[in-house]
């Protein structure tokens, strides 16, 4: 597919969508699982390291689809499946951080960059995570993954702590940035008012 510079206006060869998911059918597996492991050989960034295959990439997204805190979207590059996000929901029992979601293992695979899929799939996850009622959105990321971070920090999202041991990569430790943004509810009080009211 060549190289994106994103510099560069470079129009998508096809539509762009991103879906929430609750199922998925057999050819779009195979596409996230292609996706998936292409993102991951290209330097990963959102857990795994090594390639996996397709059989274990498809066991690992029908089990994220059964987990009722995990909500999988989907990024559609003329209706192939090229990327996924997850928004992940505190337990029911953690009534205390019903606040806050999660937003996390966001990826598109490297042939479909550069289009706009990721920031789409950002606003769409954030759109669902207000209107399940949370008001903060958490996300954390390799402080090497330049692009992810340029991303998350245009959208708004606040740098607010670092981990200098945040993972393993290859034998090296790699530090991880630590980021919220609050969400809008749409209706009753916002959220500046609800967090200082108390
Ligand atoms: C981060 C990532 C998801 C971005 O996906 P994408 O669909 O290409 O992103 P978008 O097209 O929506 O671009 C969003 C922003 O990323 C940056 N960006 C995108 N492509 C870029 C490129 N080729 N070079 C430099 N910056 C680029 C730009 O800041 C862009 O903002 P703009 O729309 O104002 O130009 C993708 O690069 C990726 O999968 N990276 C590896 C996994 C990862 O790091 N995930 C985050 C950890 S949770």
């Amino acid at each position: 597919m060549g190289t994106l510079n994103a510099s560069v206006a470079v129009k998508p060869p096809g539509s762009l969508a991103v879906e929430r998911v609750e199922r998925l059918s057999d050819a779009d597996l195979a596409d996230l699982a292609e996706a998936t492991d292409a993102a991951i050989i290209e330097g990963g960034g959102f857990g795994w390291i090594e390639p996996q295959g397709r059989g274990a990439l498809e066991r690992h997204f029908r089990g994220v689809l059964l987990v009722p805190e995990r909500e999988l979207f989907v990024a559609r590059l003329d209706g192939h499946v090229v990327g996924s996000a997850l928004l992940v929901r505190p337990p029911r029992n953690n009534e205390a951080q019903a606040i806050a979601a999660t937003l996390t293992h966001a990826y598109v695979a490297p042939y479909a960059r550069g289009f706009g899929l990721a920031r789409l799939m950002v606003a769409k996850v954030e759109e669902r995570a207000a209107a399940l009622g949370h008001r903060v959105i958490n996300l954390d990321v390799r402080e090497t993954q330049a692009t992810a971070i340029a991303l998350f920090e245009s959208l708004g999202y606040q740098h607010w702590g670092t981990h200098p041991f945040y993972a393993r990569v290859r034998g090296q430790t790699v530090a991880g940035r630590y980021y919220m943004k609050t969400l809008e509810p749409g209706r009753g009080r916002s959220t500046g008012a609800l967090i200082e009211g108390g």
